[in-house]
């Protein structure tokens, strides 16, 4: 991330400020939202998750790591940008809950245009440099593919864990393998299976299997993962996400919104992830 945009010049991290999700400082789960390809709904499965953990009480924070393609500060409705205090960037809070993200930083028309170490440097100082404050949960929206996002986060966030959204169809479900398969390569724990648009339900209540079915549980089956959660493909999820009033706060009594509290709650009662650094191996 260049510093332009925000005031105060250099960022801490040159001066070596540690990253607290690496260095114990920080408590929270870090939770990464992944896919092997686009459009299949990470962005909106995690603005939505993270709404829904903030409405059971937990601190959460939203950190979008598609660089190129950021889509969470719109989708959550943030406005205002973030804040600098004693050389540290304050997140500003949308429904309550902390987003960074390089929307903030880049005007909207203006396409990001970075190679690999300098999307590796954005991360870190959206790790060191960011007060985060106390949260419990960090989510983090991966963007689409396998590449380097993943490869920094084994390095700066040593304990996450990785979830892999598919939607139900056979090829989507071999892609998203395809990204399970690298997050293990690089001792990223993937827990987790959320399938997303498995049905749309008419007013009559007649579902509708659009995308076919099972892709969801088959590739929780081959990772050996639980199927956390079913999302159902609904208008408002779309329409939530284009008024930056996400379907979990905007209509809570819909199906989509008890999807979401449903896996919320299914992803605190897997607990933290237990992790076994290579290094750390008694040979
Ligand atoms: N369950 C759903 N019901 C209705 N619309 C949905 C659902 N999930 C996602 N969408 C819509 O599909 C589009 C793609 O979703 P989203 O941006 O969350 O996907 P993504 O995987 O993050 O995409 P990208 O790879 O481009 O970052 C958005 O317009 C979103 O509103
Ligand atoms: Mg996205």
């Amino acid at each position: 991330m260049s510093t332009h945009g925000t005031p105060g010049g250099r960022l801490g991290h040159e001066e070596g400020r540690p990253n607290p999700f690496a260095s114990g400082e920080s408590r929270a789960r870090v939770v990464g939202v992944s896919s092997g390809k686009g459009g299949v709904g990470k962005s909106s499965v995690t603005v939505n998750l993270a709404l829904a953990l903030a409405a059971d009480g937990h601190k959460v924070g939203v950190l979008d790591a598609d660089v190129y393609g950021f889509s969470v500060p719109a989708m959550l409705g943030a406005q205002a940008g973030p804040e600098m205090a004693d050389g540290r960037v304050l997140p500003p809070e949308a429904h309550g809950v902390k987003v960074m993200s390089m929307g903030f930083f880049v005007e909207d028309d203006q396409p990001v245009i970075w190679r690999g170490p300098m999307l590796h440097k954005a991360l870190e100082q959206f790790l060191a440099d960011v007060d985060w404050g106390d949260i419990g949960f960090l989510l983090i929206d991966m963007p689409p593919g396998t590449g380097d996002i993943a490869l920094s986060m084994s390095q700066y966030l040593p304990a996450s864990e990785v979830y892999v959204v598919t939607t139900p169809q056979p090829a989507a479900r071999r892609v998203a393998q395809r990204s399970a398969y690298m997050a293990r390569k690089l001792n990223l724990p993937v827990r987790g299976v959320i399938e997303n648009m498995s049905w749309f339900t008419t007013p009559d209540g007649t579902r509708y299997e659009i995308f076919g079915q099972g892709g969801g549980a088959q590739l929780a089956e081959e990772l050996n993962v639980p199927l956390l959660g079913q999302v159902p493909l609904v208008p408002a999820l779309r329409e939530g996400g284009d008024r930056g009033l996400p379907v979990v706060v905007g209509e809570p009594e819909s199906e989509a919104a008890e999807a979401f509290r449903s896996l919320a709650r299914s992803l605190v009662g897997l607990g933290r992830a237990r992790v076994v650094r290579e290094e750390l191996r008694i040979r």
